[in-house]
């Protein structure tokens, strides 16, 4: 079974006699699905040691009402971890990881946190999540930490963030887990009513008519997004965009690998999605 731990002191002292095999690092914030199973079961096949975070973490929230919100199951997400084969679970309270007087923000400058999410949502949300990503890696200090493709961009800045901080570790990403409708995993999808959850399977099927009509010889973005918004059948999209994939810069025509990402609400829930366009 996987030991929990609620401190970072706690966590050293248990990960110090366990680092020789390696130790891999899934961090989420809980309500846990297929998608983070995923990246636990790539984290347990290459290393000996296995740490999964489960911490909501305020900073990289917009509006107090998605953070109050957002599920929290730690229970069941305990029981799930151990099952994964998780050997420890860290699950720091608010206080432990923002003690009073805490004043420091990793913030990741330029493009590639001003476009998509960053403009919609606004450079605090990576803010937040930079900040709190790297101290969960200084925390853990894993040798390999996993993340999800889903979330195309917050890759580019942890991946970015590691690079300029020179912080010892792997980042490796992990494909999209999607639902037999398509629909990207979500631990948000819970608030979907049964309506919505239909209206959602828009967003995939949408996504895969821009990546049929790449395939077919189409590389102009705004003619592949507009696919994208014709297929979404009548849901308002907050963006759809195509920008190069490493850069997050805007493109002109599709010659390297690219990022197609769009946003849009369903109901009260926010969803996200994208798929890389990799010209043959
Ligand atoms: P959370 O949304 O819980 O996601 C944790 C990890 O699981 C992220 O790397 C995310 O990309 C991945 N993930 C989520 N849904 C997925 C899916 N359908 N398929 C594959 N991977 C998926 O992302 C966060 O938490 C936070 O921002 C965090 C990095 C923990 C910092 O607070």
């Amino acid at each position: 079974s996987a030991r929990i731990v609620r401190t970072v002191a706690e966590l050293r002292a248990v990960l110090a006699p366990r680092r020789a095999d390696g130790v891999g690092f899934v961090p989420t914030m809980g309500a846990l699905h297929e998608g983070h199973l995923s990246l636990l079961r790539a984290a347990r096949n290459a290393n000996g040691t296995v740490v999964l975070s489960i911490f909501v973490n305020p900073t990289q929230f917009g509006e107090a009402a998605d953070l109050n919100a957002y599920p929290r199951t730690e229970a069941a997400d305990v029981a799930l971890a151990a099952e994964a084969g998780v050997d420890v679970v860290f699950a720091p309270s608010v206080a432990e990881m923002y003690p009073n007087g805490f004043a420091t923000t990793v913030s990741v400058g330029g493009a590639i946190t001003g476009t998509l999410e960053g403009a919609e949502r606004g450079r605090s949300h990576f803010d937040g999540v930079a900040t709190v990503v790297a101290k969960l890696l200084l925390a853990v200090q894993p040798d390999r930490a996993y993340f999800g493709a889903k979330d195309a961009q917050q890759v580019v800045v942890v991946r970015r963030m590691v690079a300029d901080l020179g912080i010892p570790v792997e980042i490796v990403t992990r494909p999209t887990s999607r639902d037999t409708d398509g629909l990207a995993r979500s631990s948000r999808n819970t608030r979907l009513s049964p309506d919505d959850r239909a209206i959602a399977a828009a967003i995939p099927r949408a996504l895969r008519a821009a990546q049929d009509a790449f395939a077919r010889g189409i590389h102009e973005p705004q003619s592949l997004t507009n696919t994208v918004r014709a297929e979404l059948d009548g849901l308002d999209p907050e963006y759809v965009e195509i920008v190069d994939a490493d850069s997050l810069d805007p493109i002109d025509e599709v010659e390297r690998p690219a990022l197609l990402a769009l946003a849009v609400r369903v109901g009260p829930v926010r969803l996200i999605d994208n798929v890389v366009l990799t010209p043959g």
